[in-house]
């Protein structure tokens, strides 16, 4: 088959983009948390998966060392992440923005585009229809990390089982969706 005819039969990949405050704590998890459930569930290549911070503080930076040690214990490597800032561009490439707490909402929303709104989402909200943060563990102890780790998992399988029963029942337009 060429490959401009593969390019118009393949299925387009959903682009998801997690971010908070910092980009070393809980978004790098989430990237890295998302991306293991996604590969156990045999659906590599169905998604792009990125993550961003909303403050430049840490940019070009690991994530930060309790986050790596927390995925560590479940198996999980995100020591090769690197803290990025994010840009305008994000708003039009991903189809799913994720905010951990109230707090990223509002600068996500101040950020965006008013087409990209309905594209940015809570994470807890989106996954698992509870208006819950993912609070921000900075300056928490190894038990926050632990407590934020949890979530996000229970956030990402739902997540997950949520994008995959939508792409295997309804015929994805390319489009970037909000109504999922
Ligand atoms: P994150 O946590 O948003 O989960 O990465 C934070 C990281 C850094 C800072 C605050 C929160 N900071 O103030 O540098």
């Amino acid at each position: 088959m060429k490959d401009n005819a593969l390019a118009m039969t393949a299925k387009p990949r959903t682009a998801i983009l997690f971010v908070c405050l910092g980009n070393i704590c809980r978004s790098p998890l989430a990237e890295g948390v998302f991306r293991t459930v996604v590969s156990e569930r045999g659906l590599d290549g169905a998604f792009e998966i990125d993550s961003a911070a909303l403050g430049g503080w840490h940019v070009g930076e690991p994530p930060d060392s309790r986050s790596v040690v927390v995925a560590r214990r479940f198996g999980i490597d995100i020591s090769d992440q690197r803290v990025r800032l994010i840009m305008a561009g994000d708003f039009a490439r991903f189809d799913l923005i994720f905010g951990m707490d109230r707090a990223n909402m509002c600068r996500l929303r101040q950020l965006a585009p008013e087409a990209a709104h309905d594209r940015i989402h809570m994470l807890m909200a989106f996954a698992l229809g509870r208006e819950e943060e993912v609070p921000d563990p900075y300056y928490g102890d190894e038990a926050d990390f632990l407590a934020v780790y949890g979530r996000i998992r229970e956030a990402c399988e739902a997540l997950v089982e949520r994008l995959a029963a939508r792409d295997g029942s309804a015929a994805s337009s390319g489009q970037a969706s909000s109504t999922i």
